[in-house]
């Protein structure tokens, strides 16, 4: 087919920005469509149009929507866009709201886009052609006397350009860093700064803008690229060092932990000059730290392989076609007449006295304990969301990669209309990337969610009902117990039942295959059973994951304290605790408690008691188990289950099974 990319970035210095559409048309080329480049859309006649920028290409992307209502339209996203005009520039929401598919360039991204939206995005991590003879390491270009560090970045304030060489200034007389700066002085203030800067400070020297393929030589002859950036939407220039296999030091923005991870140990604060200086300082004289950051680097490659990124646009084009045919048939699976929401009581919502039952219990145990489905009243439930969104909880991402990836394999086997079913659905967000297959496919679905809280059912299901015609929604109000009661009766439709996000996890690992050894006795044998399950990793990770730097899950573990406080009358100063995340590797789980930081007595009014604490003492709140490979085959042996197929993310984080019943 035909397709048309529109870009601002034609003229001026060489950007990212340009590097990247330049890649898109030959890749879309490869895929031997007809590709055009263009700086707007004029009217041409297009199948679909790719428009990179959502502020700056608005009046091109009006024009097409105006004249093509239903078209295909692909709007990719650039770090400006994400990170400071999504939240203030009509443009650019307008532009988000007008495409059929979203393109990041890094999956933190998709957490910063309105929650209705972000099912359409999908990362496309940038690549770099195989073997790029400018990224070999040539052993001759590099001089001994030199610790030489790159630095690529335009003179322009976002790229904070002049940090390097400042931070440079901090290190000791024996350093043989020299910071070598490539990019276009934008102003001339800038440029004469830079020349400046090269004449009074002996580690610096400003090349002035090299051409692409000399840059990439310069990457991959340094010993590290230093990226200092305020904002980034995905840098080329961290693409180009991991497969160059040069480590990177780097401003600590989402743009560039969505690419190398939140774990990766070559961050420091936007800024921070000394931080930057200690990190640099690190490199040239700690060479255990040099291998760590240039493993974890190299271990990035398959990210930024051409033919993965090759595959994803296939993929994407695939959709967006796929969706503008929906789009364009009358909405034939439209259901008519009957009501398109239903919802059940499968049991009482959890009472006030269960609670205050079980906080007595739990607070006079020994070791304390609360159980975690307290943690999600209306504002845990909020705290969940926010979670989900921090660098560190990989969780969430890791899995609306696998689905975004997967969902046609996943419903491929059905061939005509099911019902979905999901435990603990939430927000649903995820689930909307199989209800749209499934809705491509079949042109009708009945879905029913399963959660216990009616607010959030009510929500999700509202929001899906306004966006999907062919959609009913039979919603549920329910522990697992009551929505296991659910699936046990007898139904003509096949099902897909979906138990994501590691939901699993909160179960001990006995009683979470006794829970999935129960669905599967409910499943016919054309019934499947998706499972998001977290893998057991290295400690820092998980430790992070449940600890992040924020401190939202801190709060989100305090929040019980808070409802015991508003709930029951409880007395707990938050204060006088702390947050504790651990990994408790031999039985495999997190465990978050809350530690008394002294020896207290807290009065709960409406129990009539009082609860004393050492100095020390922890209240145990959630367990959240992590699988091995091996574990998980156990689990589904054990639960009477065969695995169809295993999918994983792109780091290995985690992993959605898809099983059905042994017969
Ligand atoms: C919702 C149970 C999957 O264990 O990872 C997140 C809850 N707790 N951060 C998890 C949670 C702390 C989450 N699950």
């Amino acid at each position: 087919m035909h397709i048309l990319v529109i870009t601002h970035a034609l003229s001026g210095p060489w950007t990212g920005n340009r590097t990247t559409a330049a890649r898109w048309v030959s890749l879309l080329t490869e895929l031997g469509h007809q590709v055009d480049l263009a700086e707007s859309y004029d009217g041409q006649a297009t199948d679909l149009m790719v428009a990179l920028h959502a502020r700056r290409s608005h009046p091109s992307i009006l024009r097409y929507r105006q004249e093509r209502p239903k078209a295909a339209l692909v709007v990719a996203l650039t770090g400006t866009d994400v990170y400071r005009d999504i939240d203030s520039d009509e443009d650019a929401r307008a532009s988000v709201d007008a495409a059929t598919r979203l393109v990041v360039l890094q999956p933190m991204a998709i957490d910063r886009l309105p929650a209705h939206v972000r099912h359409r995005a999908r990362t496309i991590y940038q690549s770099i052609g195989e073997c790029l003879p400018q990224l070999q390491k040539s052993p001759t270009a590099r001089e001994d006397e030199f610790f030489d560090v790159c630095v690529l970045a335009h003179l322009r304030e976002v790229k904070d350009p002049f940090r390097p060489a400042e931070a440079v200034r901090l290190l000791p007389p024996s350093s043989r860093i020299r910071i070598l700066h490539a990019g276009a002085a934008l102003s001339e203030a800038m440029g004469q700064r830079a020349e400046r800067e090269s004449r009074e400070n002996p580690r610096y020297r400003w090349l002035g803008e090299l051409p692409p393929d000399e840059a990439r030589a310069l990457i991959a002859n340094s010993r590290a690229l230093i990226l200092c950036s305020v904002l980034e939407g995905g840098a080329n220039v961290v693409t180009e060092a991991i497969a160059a296999r040069t480590p990177v030091i780097c401003s600590r923005v989402a743009g560039s932990m969505g690419l190398l991870g939140a774990h990766y140990g070559g961050f420091f604060e936007v800024g921070d000059t000394e931080e930057a200086a200690r990190l640099l300082g690190r490199l040239e004289n700690d060479a255990d730290y040099f291998a760590t950051l240039t493993e974890h680097v190299a271990g990035l490659q398959p990210m930024v392989s051409r033919e993965r990124e090759r595959e994803a646009w296939r993929r994407l084009l695939d959709e967006a076609m796929a969706d503008q045919a929906v789009q364009e048939a009358t909405v034939s699976g439209a259901v008519r007449g009957e009501s398109r929401f239903q919802l059940q009581e499968g049991s009482a919502e959890m009472a006030r006295d269960t609670f205050a039952q079980e906080v007595r219990e739990g607070l006079a145990a020994s070791p304390k304990r609360l159980a975690c489905r307290y943690f999600y009243d209306a504002a845990g439930s909020q705290l969940f969301e926010e979670i989900c969104a921090l660098p560190e909880y990989y969780v969430t991402r890791a899995e609306r990669e696998i689905l975004a990836e997967r969902a046609e394999d996943i419903i491929a086997p059905f061939d005509t209309a099911i019902d979905l079913v999901e435990l603990g659905s939430g927000s649903a967000s995820k689930t909307r990337m199989l209800v749209e297959a499934l809705l491509r496919r079949h042109g009708c679905l009945r879905y029913v969610p399963i959660d216990i809280s009616r607010a959030a059912l009510e929500r999700s299901a509202n929001e899906l009902l306004r966006d999907y015609a062919g959609l009913t929604v039979s919603g549920i109000v329910a522990e697992y117990g009551a929505g296991l009661r659910w699936l046990q009766r007898s139904h003509e439709a096949s099902r897909l039942i979906l138990w994501l996000g590691s939901n699993i996890g909160n179960l001990h690992r006995k009683d979470a295959t006794q829970f999935v050894r129960q669905i599967s006795e409910t499943m016919r044998p054309v019934d499947r059973l998706l499972l998001g399950i977290d893998r057991r990793k290295p400690r820092a990770i998980l430790e992070a994951a449940y600890d992040d730097r924020q401190g939202v899950t801190a709060r989100f573990n305090f929040n019980v304290l808070t409802r015991v406080n508003r709930e029951l009358g409880g007395r707990f100063d938050l204060e006088r605790f702390a947050h504790r995340a651990v990994f408790n590797e031999a039985q495999g789980r997190v465990e978050m408690h809350l530690v008394s930081e002294q020896s207290q007595d807290v009065a709960i009014d409406a129990l009539e008691t009082s609860v004393g604490f050492r100095a020390g003492e922890t209240v145990h709140t959630e367990n959240s188990y992590k699988y091995s490979w091996p574990e998980i085959e156990q689990l589904a042996s054990e639960a009477g289950c065969r695995i169809l197929a295993h999918y994983q993310d792109l780091r290995s984080q985690f992993s959605s099974v898809l099983l059905a019943r042994l017969e």
